[in-house]
């Protein structure tokens, strides 16, 4: 993987998809982890908007989360925090972006779940920058729905990706247009974004 590549593509198309950016092994120890909270029960419907705004809307959204909390992370967690880390420096040394922060959660999207087009970045608080997806989903296949639908910026056209194991997904939170289709199978990913500014907690 070349990182000045991903970078190119983050500047020119405002993302970039890579199969390699995360090594194998680590994809692998976050897929076990997201698995044992979720039979733990560790996971909470998701919310939309933020602050005095979040509402429970399963019309719009029906994924279950858990956020990681980056004061207690664990080894696993820790580690794929560094290699964003080192993104978000590459990032901020080529765009003068100043992201200070990241923010994370499992996500579930149980069987019949989806997420209707919608931007990453609040209009009241638009910290989120940058969205960092990595799929969790061994032996996906395109028959199981569950596809990121990406729309070009201003435009009306999208191409599609599957949420296949090990895939990191990377886009301008303020810039494109998303959502993920009606999942015929349960769907695991890792969804986090770089930050403008400091984490308030609710906010
Ligand atoms: C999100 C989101 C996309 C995906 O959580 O905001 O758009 O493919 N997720 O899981
Ligand atoms: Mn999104």
């Amino acid at each position: 993987m070349d990182l000045n590549q991903l970078l190119d593509q983050l500047y020119s198309q405002h993302y970039f998809i890579s199969e390699d950016f995360i090594p194998n092994s680590l994809t692998q120890s976050l897929f076990e982890e997201g698995y044992r909270l979720w039979d733990e029960g560790d996971y909470r419907s998701a919310r939309i908007g933020n602050g005095t705004d979040e509402q429970l809307k399963t019309e719009i959204r029906s994924d279950k989360i858990h956020w990681l909390n980056e004061q207690q992370l664990t080894p696993v967690q820790q580690e794929y925090w560094n290699r964003i880390d080192e993104l978000r420096g590459e990032i901020n040394r080529a765009f003068y972006f100043g992201l200070h922060d990241f923010e994370a959660h499992f996500a579930v999207y149980p069987e019949g779940s989806f997420y209707k087009k919608h931007l990453d970045q609040f209009a009241k608080t638009p910290y989120r920058f940058v969205t960092c997806l990595l799929y969790l989903n061994k032996d996906w296949k395109p028959e199981y729905g569950g596809q990121l639908r990406i729309y070009l910026p201003d435009s009306e056209d999208y191409f599609d990706v599957e949420p296949t194991f090990g895939k990191f997904v990377c886009f301008l939170s303020g810039s494109l247009y998303h959502e993920v289709l009606p999942s015929k199978r349960e769907r695991f990913s890792l969804t986090g974004w770089l930050r403008k500014e400091k984490v308030l907690f609710g906010v």
